[in-house]
């Protein structure tokens, strides 16, 4: 698949790379400098390049949306016409101060771009987890037993396209169901960031779901 990544920090500079090794077209967009978005796409050792989020999302089949929830609005706009994509979003919807949901209970940061961007179908995915696990993860994607990874959306095709990612960096993808429930996954991110960052054993961390008795 072609995938454009709108913004190229922790999160989509990581998540890019990983796509490009698992063999998609990445174009890394949106950061404050050039030469780190041309370093990524050749570290990226696959087929992956720099460029505009206009770029990014013109021939992309999947965008990777990774911002700060204060730069939503800015990367949409450089983005241009997003209509009829598949939007996996990883960002959350975290006050200026990183201390809490700006959005949260009665709607989600994914309900709340979906909002934005009619025309295009959102996932929520990948932000249930910390990027210092992700390379990891992946490199034990051969292991029988993967981590799970929660996401959820309203469009079955878009999901579809979501759950292809999240097994090819290396997790089990749990259906989690319509885009509402980003209402729980969201909340949920927050404690994995506690664990992950005020725990003690630091932030390479991945959870597993279990359903016994079938
Ligand atoms: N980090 C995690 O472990 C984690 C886990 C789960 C969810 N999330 C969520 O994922 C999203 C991305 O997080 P992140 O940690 O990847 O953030 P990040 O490292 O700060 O990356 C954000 C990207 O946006 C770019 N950017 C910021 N301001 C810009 C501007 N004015 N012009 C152009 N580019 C700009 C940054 O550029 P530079 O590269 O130049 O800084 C960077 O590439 C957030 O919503 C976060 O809540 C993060």
């Amino acid at each position: 698949m072609r995938i454009g990544i709108l913004g190229s920090g922790l999160m989509g500079g990581k998540l890019g790379t990983l796509f490009a090794r698992a063999g998609h077209d990445v174009v890394f967009s949106y950061a404050r400098s050039t030469r780190k978005l041309e370093r990524l796409a050749r570290e990226a050792r696959g087929s992956a390049r720099a460029g505009t989020p206009a770029e990014a999302a013109s021939q992309a089949d999947a965008l990777l949306l990774a911002v700060h929830w204060s730069r939503v609005d800015d990367v949409l706009r450089q983005a241009g016409s997003v209509s009829g994509k598949t939007i996996v979003t990883c960002s959350l919807p975290m006050n200026a101060s990183d201390t809490a949901l700006a959005v949260a209970r009665t709607s989600s940061g994914a309900e709340a771009l979906a909002s934005k961007v009619r025309r295009a179908k959102v996932v929520s995915a990948f932000g249930t987890v910390p990027s210092e696990v992700l390379f990891s993860v992946f490199e034990a994607r051969r292991r029988k037993a993967r981590p799970s990874l929660a996401y959820c959306g309203d469009d079955a095709r878009a999901k579809r396209v979501a759950a292809r990612l999240i097994r090819d960096v290396g997790f089990d993808p749990v259906d989690a169901g319509p885009l509402k429930i980003a209402r729980y996954l969201e909340p949920f991110t927050l404690l994995i960031a506690q664990l992950a960052y005020e725990g003690e054993r630091g932030p390479e961390l991945a959870y597993r779901f279990e359903w016994r008795g079938r």
